[in-house]
């Protein structure tokens, strides 16, 4: 080998399209406490949401996912992507993943195409399998999608979930570029630990009720999430992921302009900026609107603030999820020069 000879840069990913996208039916805190027994001034001291939007009857996944996608799309300028990426809890089916359908609506028939479960992690999961197929050469460009419909699982009177979920989806577009360049994304820090799998469960419906038998009782077919515990986790892991990718770039606080977390509830992100000595000025959040809207928050977060000139190019963010598995992750980027679609 000559030694002068020199190995071609490994591309980054660089996000160069954005949108979200969220059902037009609204819930608001009153109309829940019509039917639960509940009130507004209660949800929105416990957890910031004041409404949340569902998807209409016999409205999936997909169809929020393709309506976000197709935005994303015409966001980058662009109607071909190598790769299309659904992170989602709710996906359409078991079998098959809910990615290859959203890809042929999409008229990206032949992409590759497939889904990332990581709960309400999913997009940052999401955001660095997609940086993984850039960065390996089997992807120029990639559309992800976060998804998903928790009105299809959460159990309508169960008055500590219906209240915190909504609907929603929310695209980016990645493309191949450098590690340099706004827009790309990087110092990646993902965990789980599934030691803790059951504080946040469906229960029915996989192998692990279909090995042990029997038919499902009414609240296995549906979510559960054990609040207390998940809510003292999630404080600790996303303050601690947040710390681990900052380190790795050599960010101190301070640097960070906005901290973009996912939408759990605002008490969760406050005490999160709190944690990370971050003014909660900088944290952004949108949960008043959407309420917790699970693999599509981040998404639709950014969609958000951007298009309300909140966040604009050039200034540095932290974004940093937590869910079910538990999972947890993080990255950090410099935001690019885009018009998002919302
Ligand atoms: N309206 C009125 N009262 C309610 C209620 C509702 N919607 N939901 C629960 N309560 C009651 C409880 O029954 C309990 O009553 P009790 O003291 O008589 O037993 C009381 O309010 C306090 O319940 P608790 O569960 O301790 O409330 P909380 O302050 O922990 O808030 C959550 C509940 C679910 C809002 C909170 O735990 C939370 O946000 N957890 C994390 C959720 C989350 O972010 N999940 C996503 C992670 S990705």
């Amino acid at each position: 080998m000559p030694s002068n000879t020199l190995s071609p840069p490994v591309p980054a990913a660089v996000l160069c399209g954005l949108a979200g996208w969220v059902p037009p039916r609204v819930v608001t805190n009153d109309e829940l406490a019509e039917r639960l027994d509940t009130d507004d001034a209660w949800i929105r001291t416990r957890t910031g949401i004041r409404r949340r939007h569902v998807a209409e009857p016999g409205q999936a996944t997909s169809d929020l996912a393709v309506a976000a996608g197709r935005l994303a799309l015409r966001s980058a300028g662009t109607d071909s992507v190598d790769a299309v990426i659904v992170t989602t809890t709710t996906p359409d089916r078991p079998c098959p993943a809910t990615a290859p359908v959203v890809a042929t609506r999409l008229g990206l028939a032949g992409a590759a195409a497939f889904d990332v479960g990581a709960v309400c992690t999913g997009f940052v999961y999401g955001l660095a399998t997609a940086a993984g197929l850039i960065a390996s050469g089997v992807a120029r460009r990639v559309l992800l999608i976060g998804a998903d419909t928790y009105s299809t699982i959460v159990d309508p009177l169960d008055r500590t979930n219906a209240i915190i979920f909504g609907d929603g989806a929310g695209a980016v577009v990645l493309r191949a570029g450098h590690a340099d360049e706004p827009g790309a994304v990087g110092h990646f820090d993902l965990g789980s630990d599934g030691a803790h799998e059951e504080l946040i469960t469906v229960a029915a419906g996989g192998s692990r009720q279909r090995a042990t038998g029997g038919e499902p009782t009414h609240a296995e077919r549906h979510f559960a999430m054990r609040g207390k515990e998940v809510y003292r986790h999630a404080v600790t892991r996303m303050a601690a992921s947040a710390r681990t990718a900052l380190s790795e770039a050599g960010w101190k606080t301070d640097d960070v302009d906005h901290f973009v977390p996912h939408q759990a509830n605002l008490r969760i992100l406050h005490s999160v900026a709190d944690d990370l000595d971050l003014p909660r000025e900088r944290c952004v959040a949108n949960i008043d609107a959407v309420g917790n809207t699970g693999a599509a928050s981040i998404p639709l977060a950014l969609a958000d603030a951007v298009a309300r000139q909140r966040i604009r190019a050039g200034e540095r963010l932290l974004l940093t999820a937590f869910g079910g598995g538990l999972t947890w992750g993080s990255c950090l980027l410099t935001w690019p020069e885009l018009a998002p679609h919302l």
